[in-house]
């Protein structure tokens, strides 16, 4: 019996393919090329004020020959026209077919006076025309404070971003934004060269194509010498690529057209050519061909394919038996990232392949993959699989899901399959930092430049985490082997495994068996506390400075000396901070850099937490728009006054040393001090 249905549901299948490419085939469009823009236009169009016709273009924001002010304005202009994007029961929700489309446009996103551009200009498929109140600055003109982010505002858009919000990667990006403007997806524009808004005026082309077969959107850009040129060739390789299914976002009929904004700062945006490509679905009474076979076959047989289908569901869902709360929780992150199939991440890693491991840590191992079909490389760290793997497994996902900045690993999605656990980020070409930095005397190692810069990146993500983005966040485990760096030597930070919002209060080091941070990267107050804060990322960020420039490991025995600290402590009071430089570097550095970062690196590293320096004082002091903190000549004591009691101790000598600060505190486990006694954890290895 099972396998008669079996037979049937694939004999109809194969009908169903055969009748599917028919239709692909039979690709019924309507195609509308529309520009030069003369006002006739405003017949088509709607034009949302203060968008004009003006000037041979659309001025999505007002142009500067109107009568308007520049600053802080929105608006929308689309063919007025909507189109029918999905075909299937909008009552229910029940969706057979989803358009396809394709538009290219050019465009001139122009900066007045050479001045700082913004915001942006975006590509806008919308249910509802009218344009909120407020949708200035960085909603533009697609939301506003009050609406962003709700599904009830149906739209995608497709930004071109000259202006950096907290959650916005840079000033020169490109985003797929879904009913809001935190983007579900940004590229930087500057790995493809191309700048938006560059001094004088440029013109770009940029494709859009949606697959309403396989559901997905890709965007190209390219520029264009002038606007009379020939259209260049659109480019092989999309800058952007994703997911999207229009129907679960906007209404069954629906507008194609352009929103932008202005801020404090100001930029016109010009559209000066649009084609227009839309698959037309066939109308809700005609029925579609599935319908037609539906009937050719005969109602006995749709009944034995529904229950093929039950009976193949049962089977399916039992096989992957996978957790629902899991589950849930997972769909029910905001943007969550793509799930990734098992079986492809196993053929990714060889069957995780102890050849692929790229690391290992208190969560579980990372391997390296290759997506070839996608000409994707990724690493994928596997969970070890207790049930405390999977809330720290959620945690993670929870926190790096939200985050986005340059400066940090991007994830790229996940996997759930029998109890494993899996997340799948970028791969770093070019590994942890401290593979670079304690290579061994005989490699060559990082050139000052790049020292500089690596640090001027972690320093920013670690602002970002701590100020930026809007729900607070300690990083709680910054070393030099957490810290990864891309092809173009960038740092990325990455293990938000110890990771954790700093409201939700669960910031203790120790409620993570066998996890916490390494020794020499923790604060001392942290010894007492067990408590994780931003001040003790910042002393894991000094220590980290001190071993960038020094070429040393933060518990590196000197002389006297048991950590690197108190050994550059003492050179920068006997005036000779500079014999603190990494030998490697053949004196090749730049003096005052050095002596900023070395004392800087001190500063991090005050025994008390409060005398720190914030991460906005840090990024001033790298940029050299602030001046490095004095640094007292002897290491200030530290001292443990908030806590009365059998606890509270303080050390009075000047230098703190390992025995001083490994009191037997109730948070530490026994498995962190082993592994620390080796001096090392994960043998330093790449754990993104
Ligand atoms: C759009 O077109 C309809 C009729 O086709 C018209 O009634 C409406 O005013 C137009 N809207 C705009 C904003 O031009
Ligand atoms: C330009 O602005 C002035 C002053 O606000 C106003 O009197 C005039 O009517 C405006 N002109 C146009 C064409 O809107
Ligand atoms: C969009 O363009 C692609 C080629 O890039 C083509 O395969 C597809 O059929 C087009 N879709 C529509 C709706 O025109
Ligand atoms: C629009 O389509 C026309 C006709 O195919 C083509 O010549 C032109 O280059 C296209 N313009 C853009 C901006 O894609
Ligand atoms: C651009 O500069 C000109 C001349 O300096 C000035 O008149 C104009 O107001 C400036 N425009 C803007 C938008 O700042
Ligand atoms: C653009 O020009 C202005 C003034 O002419 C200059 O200050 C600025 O640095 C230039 N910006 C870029 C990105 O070239
Ligand atoms: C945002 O837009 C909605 C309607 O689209 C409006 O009701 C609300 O007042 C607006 N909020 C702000 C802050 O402007
Ligand atoms: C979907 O089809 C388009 C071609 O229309 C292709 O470029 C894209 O890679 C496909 N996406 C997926 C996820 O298969």
């Amino acid at each position: 019996m099972k396998g008669q249905v079996v037979w049937l549901t694939g004999f109809l299948f194969l009908h169903l393919m055969a009748a599917m490419a028919e239709e692909t085939q039979n690709l019924k469009t309507k195609t509308y090329p529309f520009g030069p823009f003369d006002s006739s236009y405003y017949d088509s169009f709607a034009v949302i004020k203060p968008a004009t016709i003006s000037n041979d273009a659309l001025q999505i924001t007002p142009d500067s020959v109107g009568n308007f002010s520049l600053n802080d304005r929105s608006g929308r202009i689309f063919f007025n026209q909507t189109f029918k994007l999905w075909d299937g029961d909008s009552k229910t929700k029940t969706v057979r077919k989803v358009a396809s489309f394709n538009t290219s446009f050019l465009i001139n996103v122009f900066r007045v006076n050479n001045s700082v551009p913004g915001e942006g200009v975006t590509f806008l498929v919308a249910s509802n025309a009218a344009i909120p109140p407020g949708s200035f600055g960085q909603y533009l003109g697609l939301t506003n404070s009050s609406t962003d982010g709700l599904s009830s505002n149906n739209l995608v858009a497709v930004e071109l971003d000259t202006f950096k919000q907290d959650f916005d990667p840079d000033d020169n990006h490109i985003g797929l934004n879904i009913n809001s403007v935190r983007s579900k997806k940004t590229v930087s524009l500057s790995d493809f060269g191309i700048e938006i808004a560059p001094n004088g005026t440029k013109f770009h082309v940029v494709w859009v194509e949606y697959n309403g077969l396989n559901k997905s959107i890709q965007v190209y850009i390219a520029e264009q010498d002038q606007v009379s040129s020939p259209t260049p060739p659109k480019p092989s390789k999309p800058v952007l690529s994703a997911d999207l299914d229009l129907s679960s976002v906007v209404e069954q009929y629906s507008y194609f057209g352009f929103s932008g904004s202005t801020g404090s700062h100001v930029q016109l945006n010009c559209v000066l050519r649009w084609n227009l490509t839309v698959e037309i679905l066939p109308g809700g009474n005609k029925g579609s061909n599935s319908f037609k076979i539906g009937i050719a076959v005969g109602v006995p047989v749709v009944v034995l394919v529904l229950l093929g289908a039950l009976i193949y569901y049962r089977y399916k869902k039992r096989k992957t038996r996978s957790d629902p709360n899991i589950l849930g929780a997972l769909k029910s992150l905001p943007g969550t990232p793509r799930e990734f199939k098992f079986r492809d991440l196993k053929k990714a890693t060889n069957n995780f392949d102890d050849k692929h491991k790229l690391g290992q840590g208190g969560f579980g191992v990372v391997y390296k993959g290759s997506l070839p079909k996608e000409n994707l490389e990724i690493a994928v760290k596997k969970f070890s699989g207790d049930i405390k793997g999977k809330d720290d497994f959620l945690a993670e996902l929870t926190i790096i899901n939200r985050l986005r900045h340059k400066h940090l690993v991007p994830l790229l999605g996940w996997c759930h399959k029998n109890g494993m656990l899996l997340l799948v980020y970028d791969y770093m070409p070019n590994g942890s930092l401290d593979a670079h930095i304690f290579c061994g005397p005989e490699k060559t190692t990082l050139d000052w430049s790049l020292r500089y810069k690596i640090v001027s990146g972690v320093a920013s993500a670690l602002h970002y985490l701590h100020n930026e983005y809007d729900q607070k966040v300690v990083h709680r485990d910054l070393k030099a082997s957490n810290i990864m760096l891309d092809s173009n030597f960038n740092a990325r930070l990455g293990d938000f495994g110890l990771a954790r919002a700093i409201e939700n209060e669960k910031t203790s080091y120790a409620e993570l068996e066998g996890v916490p941070g390494t020794m020499g990267y923790i604060a001392p107050e942290c010894f007492h506390t067990a408590k994780a804060t931003r001040e003790s990322d910042v002393y894991g960020f000094g220590a980290v400075l001190l071993e960038v420039v020094c070429g040393k490991r933060p518990w590196t025995k000197i002389g006297e000396f048991l950590l690197l600290v108190d050994w550059v402590w003492c050179l920068h009071r006997e005036g000779k901070i500079f014999e603190a430089v990494d030998e490697r570097l053949g004196g090749n550095y730049v003096v005052e850099e050095a002596e900023r970062l070395l004392l800087l690196g001190l500063a991090c590293s005050h025994p008390i937490a409060s005398e720190r320096p914030k991460t906005q004082a840090i990024l001033q002091i790298l940029s050299v728009s602030m001046a490095v903190p004095h640094v007292p000549p002897f290491k200030p004591a530290f001292v443990w006054t908030s806590m009365p009691g059998p606890d509270s101790f303080s050390i009075t000598s000047s230098f703190t040393n390992t025995a001083d600060i490994t009191p037997v505190s109730s948070g530490w486990t026994p498995h962190y001090f082993s592994r620390d006694a080796q001096g090392e954890l994960s043998d330093g290895s790449a754990l993104i």
